[in-house]
């Protein structure tokens, strides 16, 4: 527990330090968006420069990127290394069997591709995250191409569901415009009770780059609380190439 930082920020960094020490020389390492996994790129930018560890980062977001410059991680490109050994990511919710709602930072394309570009996929949370049912204050966001917006609204309504274009209130008017030029439709559920079907659903829908919802793609989830970390595994890690010295 860090002290001095409030529980919500020393939860968010004992995940982060804890994803961290997945972290071996010369890996490969995805490098997530928002306030959690800054904690961990932090971190490892700390271990570059205390160990001297060689490792790579592929950055999911300007955010990201930004950050690593400033902690010294060395960067490439899904180009030059298109298999990670690990991404390490927040997420919004994560619900009893690891899937996650993702993109209130609007960096859900790039992260769920960085995800799916990894050898092990962990995620960094506090408490407050974890829910039994996705939805319900947290929505769905998805990734939609500008001119495809009155199509989407219009499919969404006929799924009966209800969106708005995510606005960017202060700073900016207009609709947050994401890091591949694009919009965020929040997508209102009070209970997604069958997150592939309604991923799949949406992925149908033309000009929806990608979704929030990130099934059965979680490995590990680490979990920042009051009383410290607690790990949540799924298990498969020899499954998807993953080795380690653990
Ligand atoms: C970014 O688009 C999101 O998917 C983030 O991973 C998510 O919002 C988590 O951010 P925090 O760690 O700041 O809650």
């Amino acid at each position: 527990m860090v002290f001095g930082l409030g529980w919500v920020e020393g939860a968010k960094r004992g995940a982060a330090v804890e994803a961290i020490r997945l972290v071996r020389d010369g890996f490969i390492v995805g490098l997530g968006s928002g306030s959690t996994v800054a904690y961990a790129i932090a971190e490892l930018g700390r271990r570059v420069r205390s160990e001297g560890l060689h490792v790579l980062g592929v950055p999911t977001s300007f955010q990201a990127l930004e950050l690593a410059v400033r902690h010294g991680i060395p960067l490439t490109t899904l180009h030059e290394h298109p298999e990670l050994d690990l991404a390490i990511d927040g997420a919004d919710q994560v619900d009893s069997r690891l899937n996650l709602i993702k993109g209130l930072g609007a960096a859900l394309t790039r992260e769920k591709v960085v995800a799916a570009s990894a050898k092990l996929f962990v995620v960094v949370v506090d408490e407050r995250k974890l829910v039994e049912t996705l939805g319900g204050g947290v929505p769905v966001p998805v990734e939609v191409l500008p001119f495809a917006v009155p199509l989407v609204m219009r499919r969404l309504g006929e799924l009966g569901l209800k969106a708005a274009v995510r606005t960017a209130g202060k700073g900016k008017v207009g609709p947050v415009i994401t890091d591949n030029g694009n919009v965020i439709l929040d997508i209102k559920v009070d209970a997604v009770e069958e997150p592939a079907k309604l991923d799949k659903q949406l992925k149908q829908i033309p000009g929806v780059i990608e979704t929030g919802l990130f099934v059965d793609m979680a490995d590990i989830v680490y979990v920042g609380g009051r009383e410290g970390v607690r790990k949540i595994e799924r298990g498969r890690k020899v499954e998807k190439g993953w080795t380690d010295a653990d």
